[in-house]
């Protein structure tokens, strides 16, 4: 698959087999299993690796999925953002996690911008994008504010959560961060 998508800093191209363990020390992290997980603690290296391979398999059933993303600069895998829609979902989102020592540094919106430019091309009749965050995250919302979503007052149910919504429609979305 030879999809890219190069912003100032960064490199967005598929998750592959190979970013497996990138993928699996991120998620080890306590300070982002608190947003990602159950019961807001880091799952063990085995279903932290069943959870890359899903990420793999979205690829292949949907045709689309989360991208990996590297630092130009130093080649570094630096997190995975992107499209993101498993059955049950309720809309096609655009999800963002970042290595935590790369936080602060703007990489999840400069990323999340090309990605949901990227997910409106692919799909010409999309009419909006979401992303789900826990009324805690203040880090993501902070970013879904910076990409141009609002929360839309409708919640979702997962695991025993209640989520918010986020979300931006497509014509606003494009006339702001340019047209594809
Ligand atoms: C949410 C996340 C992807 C943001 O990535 P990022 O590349 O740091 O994004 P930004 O640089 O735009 O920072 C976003 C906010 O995080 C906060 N932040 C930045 N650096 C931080 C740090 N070192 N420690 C704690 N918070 C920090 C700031 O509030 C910032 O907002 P501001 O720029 O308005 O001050 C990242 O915090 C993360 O991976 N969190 C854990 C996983 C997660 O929550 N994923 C999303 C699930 S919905």
């Amino acid at each position: 698959m030879t999809i890219r998508i190069e912003t100032d800093r960064l490199l967005l191209r598929p998750m592959e087999a190979r970013d497996a363990d990138a993928h699996i020390d991120m998620l080890g992290d306590p300070a982002l299993a608190a947003y990602l997980t159950p019961n807001k603690k880091p799952e063990s290296r085995m279903d932290r690796w069943r959870q890359f391979a899903s990420y793999l398999g979205h690829w292949q059933i949907r045709g689309f999925g989360f991208f990996s993303v590297e630092e130009k600069a130093t080649g570094e895998w630096v997190g995975r953002v992107g499209p993101w829609m498993p059955e049950g979902w309720p809309g096609l989102e655009c999800g963002w996690s970042i290595v935590k020592a790369h936080w602060g540094k703007g990489y999840a919106p400069e990323a999340a911008i090309a990605s949901i430019r990227w997910t409106f091309a692919r799909f010409p009749d999309l009419p909006r994008i979401i992303s789900i965050i826990d009324p805690d995250n203040a880090n993501s919302q902070a970013v879904a504010r910076k990409i141009g979503e609002e929360k839309s007052g409708e919640i979702f149910e997962f695991w025993e959560y209640h989520l918010d919504i986020w979300a931006a429609e497509r014509n606003a979305w494009l006339a702001r961060f340019g047209e594809l």
